[in-house]
């Protein structure tokens, strides 16, 4: 029996004027013109309630760009499906996240790329984009929508991460979610411009601990430290297959959003699928679902279970090999390579990003 999924991952559009150097989105990007309409998305999130999906987290690129957004979250709300926004924030104004309110929105997750403006919007690659999160933010605040801030750390943004603590608090936020970037899509186009060293992520995962002893229940803050650096792998989303659903901007539905770099696999679509079908019987979801998939070390390790064998992904990048153990638990052959790569690169000199762009 195949447990239903908790939560969907809505990817509304590709589009973003944001060009940030480590979003998780693929190279080759969904145009405007294959992204799913409002009646596909509206069936698709039905199907996924009848599925047992609790939560929709209404993502991108930047998911403001689809004018059918407030549809889409009155669709989750009348599905009793919990409704978080993830936005960079700059295609809204105070207006817009009124109608958001007004139409059911349970969450907003704003996502910054420092504390200050001006390395922000050139971590962002876009102007003026700071300020007006800022303006969102209050504006979040004022509609009772509870908020999250996220900021994505990396070497060129590290040292912020106190100031974010201060900004975060003094916006009103809810929680702050300090993620050091996972390679996959841009991030790892761009690994030698981003990658930290091991000092300054233990830099940063003590001042995090230092915050939440000082802050309490005033501030939830979330951490997730850089796989490079790890001793253990993350489950990835859960487990593969286990706990959510990735819907791309065209309708494919995968395991994870990086799911596409990982060669041979085929993936259904929502428009000729139904979500049940694509969960249980799609050769993707079912390529690494279990243990049954994994070789040594995996295959004996009394952990197997509960990591599901890390990042597919992952494994894939760094070994060449979707089936291996993934590089950031000690036990694989890999992990040496993989760290070593890591701190050859945070002490290379700074080089430039690539922006993220259609
Ligand atoms: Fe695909 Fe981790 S990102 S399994």
């Amino acid at each position: 029996m195949i447990p239903a999924p908790i939560g969907l991952l809505a990817e509304l559009t590709h589009r973003c004027p944001l060009g940030c150097p480590y979003c998780s989105n693929p190279l080759r990007l969904d145009r405007r013109s294959d992204e799913l309409d409002t009646e596909t998305w509206t069936r698709v999130l039905t199907e996924a309630s009848e599925l047992g999906v609790r939560q929709v987290h209404l993502s991108g690129g930047e998911p403001a760009a689809r004018r059918d957004l407030e549809r889409i979250v009155e669709c989750c709300a009348t599905l009793g499906l919990y409704s978080n926004l993830i936005t960079s924030g700059v295609l809204l104004d105070r207006r817009r996240v009124m109608w958001l309110a007004e139409a059911g929105l349970d969450h907003v997750q704003l996502s910054i790329q420092a504390d200050d403006a001006a390395r922000a919007d050139a971590i962002a690659g876009y102007g003026g984009g700071h300020a007006r999160k800022l303006t969102i933010a209050a504006a979040v605040v004022a509609a009772d929508l509870p908020l999250t801030l996220n900021l994505v750390l990396h070497r060129r943004n590290i040292d912020c991460l106190p100031a974010a603590i201060e900004l975060a608090l003094s916006l009103g936020a809810g929680r702050l979610e300090v993620a050091h970037a996972q390679y996959h899509g841009w991030a790892l186009a761009n690994r030698r411009a981003l990658m930290p060293s091991r000092t300054q992520v233990a830099e940063s995962a003590a001042i995090v601990k230092a915050a939440r002893g000082r802050l309490g229940a005033r501030l939830a803050i979330d951490f997730v430290p850089p796989d490079y650096y790890a001793t253990w792998p993350k489950p990835c989303m859960g487990g593969w297959g286990r706990r959510s659903i990735n819907v791309t901007p065209s309708g494919k539905a995968l395991p994870c959003h990086a799911a596409e770099s990982i060669p041979g696999l085929a993936f259904w679509n929502v428009r000729e699928r139904g979500l049940a079908d694509i969960w249980r019987n799609s050769p993707a979801f079912r390529a690494f679902r279990g243990t049954a998939w994994m070789q040594a070390p995996c295959a004996g390790c009394d952990r197997r279970a509960a990591c599901g064998g890390g990042c597919r992904c992952q494994a894939l990048a760094i070994t060449g090999d979707a089936t291996a153990a993934d590089p950031a638990c000690h036990l694989s052959p890999s992990h040496g390579e993989m760290l070593a790569m890591a701190e050859a690169e945070s002490a290379a000199e700074e080089s430039a990003f690539r922006h993220r762009r259609m």
